[in-house]
């Protein structure tokens, strides 16, 4: 939820931690803050709000260093205020941190009692103030920290520095992603590669229980025992193009328009090999796959929805059960396992806590069939699985998920065919077709996009309302969810989805001529109980505005608006039918002026419970 950037270097690195501050930003946006080591001194600059904020504050003071770390926080412990921003500071250590320690209180009374001060109420202040105390015993920064993280419980990634030691900075982690990034007599750390991307695409990623001393000569990494290791250098594929907003006015804009093309380099590896394998889900996959006697999907939000798009599809398609479940509600109830059941999480970051801890619970039943569905390469929780499919979304910077959505689905519905050709479900010509629907994939969803113009003359009545009902039926219910999410999350306004059939049994409360209904009505088989449920609402002086392909037979009328999707699609409908739920929140968003892209309270990345 917080994001670290650090650097040394023989040049001021402070544009270096701005900027890749900047780029953190969607991790976390209620304050920012840097440390720097110079003149022997610790020089901190901390704002709450924005980055912009700090970065003109670091200006007007002057701040420049050859040696620094930085912080932008999403607050969990203590408010959002300027003494609870990163950088911490105890005598000369500064240092930053994601995560969560769970047994800060019993540290914090422990190091009262040995003298220290306390400024803020964040957990992170006790590590500096540990780290103080081990190096005043005459440990080393290195030394202090490695013993320092021995008595910490949950989750860090960290950066720290000291003004006595302007050499080097001193990095760990456990829980939560850090990554050092390789220059020339030059060198990083950051909890994403966007960071420093700007300066370096080579990487290392540090392992669980690691720690590492980054001078501007080298790295050295140590493992959980301290004794060295070797960690492989990776080049990241993020470029800076994908990065930069470019014409558009915002990221989720962007990353709206770019599902064509996300799409299409998601579908690259499944139309290569013209077929469903097994091997489309990592090397393992013809033994982790075989025998799979059902599926248990894991994921949060927008990735829960997915899971419950491929419910349908795995069911209808393969014939396996299928259960999905908020990861959340997962990881604490008494689950039973079942090691023919394929576990899958599904992830835009790979990072977010509740899957992760979902995912070790189920490993923790017996489960050892597990796949990943994950946007993020070298994340955590594709790293804790055994078959991964990669999504190739590329980065997704607006705090809704959009791209990473209509990817995840098309990975999942290759899940779905490949498990129903394992069973003998999918004969050689359904395949091809449903190999030739995925060819037509993108040019759908860009005639999908093509709708904006209509779509944001609809967005301009829902800006003035207060809620909204989303409804769906079938596998399109869980996009009527999904543009439920995507509306309250970016716009505020209050919205609901429901199965269009359940709207009789309380929700039909609600209707009245204030309450806009949006509907998806793709031309399959359930239009016509769709239509029925529309006339329950129209009964009510309810107004409905009505997604429907191009190919259906409904027509507008009074108190009933309708926009044609291209023609239906078949059993793809879901992923064509989620542009348009995305175009209506972003529209309604940029109506109200809310912050599309950092919408209030939230954060892109969600690393803590
Ligand atoms: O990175 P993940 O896919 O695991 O994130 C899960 C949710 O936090 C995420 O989808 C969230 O609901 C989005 N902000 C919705 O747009």
């Amino acid at each position: 939820m917080c994001g670290i950037v650090g650097a040394i270097a023989d040049r001021d690195v402070v544009p270096v931690l701005i900027d890749g501050l900047k780029r953190l930003e969607y991790r976390g946006y209620d304050s920012a803050g840097i440390a720097v080591i110079g003149d022997g001194e610790v020089r901190r600059v901390r704002r709450t709000g924005r980055v912009a904020e700090m970065e003109a504050a670091a200006r007007a003071d002057n701040v420049q260093a050859t040696l620094g770390i930085g912080h932008t926080r999403w607050a969990t412990h203590g408010g959002v205020t300027e003494a609870n921003a990163h950088p911490h500071a105890s005598h000369g250590v500064a240092l930053v941190h994601n995560g969560i320690i769970e047994n800060h209180e019993q540290q914090r009374e422990r190091l009262q009692q040995l003298g220290y001060a306390f400024e803020s109420q964040t957990d992170t202040e006790v590590i500096a103030h540990l780290i103080h105390h081990y190096l005043k015993d005459g440990l080393d920064l290195l030394a202090a920290l490695q013993r320092a993280v021995k008595e910490l419980h949950g989750a860090y990634a960290l950066a720290v520095v000291s003004r006595k030691e302007p050499h080097r900075m001193v990095v760990a982690r456990m829980g939560c992603p850090l990554l050092v990034g390789l220059g020339e007599g030059e060198n990083f750390v950051a909890s994403d590669v966007s960071a420093i991307v700007q300066a370096t695409r080579r990487v290392i990623f540090l392992e669980e229980g690691d720690t590492a001393e980054i001078t501007r000569a080298g790295v050295r990494v140590f493992g959980a025992d301290d004794a060295p290791v070797e960690r492989d250098e990776h080049l990241s594929d993020v470029s800076l193009a994908s990065l930069e907003l470019g014409p558009y006015r915002h990221f989720m804009q962007k990353e709206i328009h770019e599902q064509p093309r996300a799409i299409g380099d998601t579908l690259e590896a499944i139309i290569d090999a013209n077929a469903f394998e097994p091997a489309l889900f990592g090397r393992d996959g013809a033994q982790v796959l075989d025998g799979v006697e059902g599926v248990q999907i894991l994921a949060c939000g927008t990735s829960f929805y997915a899971g419950s798009v491929a419910r349908y599809w795995i069911e209808a398609i393969s014939g396996l059960p299928c259960s999905v479940e908020i990861a959340s509600e997962y990881r604490y109830r008494q689950a039973v396992a079942n090691p023919k059941q394929l576990v899958v999480t599904i992830s835009q970051s790979g990072e977010t806590l509740d899957t992760m801890e979902a995912l070790k619970y189920a490993k923790s039943l017996g489960h050892d069939r597990t796949l990943s569905i994950c946007n993020v390469p070298e994340s955590a929780i594709p790293r804790a699985s055994r078959l991964v499919f990669y999504t190739r979304a590329g980065a997704e910077i607006g705090v809704a998920s959009t791209k990473a959505f209509t990817t995840q689905l098309v990975g999942l519905f290759a899940l779905a065919a490949t498990l129903a050709k394992l069973h003998g479900r999918l004969d050689a010509e359904r395949e091809a077709a449903y190999i030739e629907d995925l060819r037509h994939l993108p040019g759908s969803v860009q005639h999908a996009l093509n709708l904006e113009p209509q779509i944001a003359l609809w967005a301009e009545r829902f800006a003035p309302k207060h809620h909204a009902l989303f409804l769906g039926r079938g596998v399109h219910y869980p996009i009527a969810l999904e543009g439920a999410l995507k509306l309250k999350e970016i716009s505020y306004i209050h919205a609901e989805a429901y199965p269009a059939g359940e709207l009789k049994h309380g929700p039909l409360a609600l209707v009245d001529a204030d309450m806009p209904v949006v509907v998806i009505a793709p031309k399959d088989g359930l239009l016509e109980k769709v239509k029925s449920n529309m006339q329950e609402v129209r009964a009510r002086g309810g107004e409905l505005f009505v997604f429907t392909d191009a190919d259906s037979n409904f027509e507008a009328s009074e108190g009933v608006h309708v926009i044609r999707t291209p023609r239906h699609v078949g059993v793809l409908s879901p992923i064509v039918h989620t542009i348009p739920v995305q175009l209506l929140a972003y529209h309604t968003a940029l109506s109200r002026g809310t912050d599309v892209d950092k919408p209030r309270n939230l954060a892109k990345a969600v690393t803590v419970e």
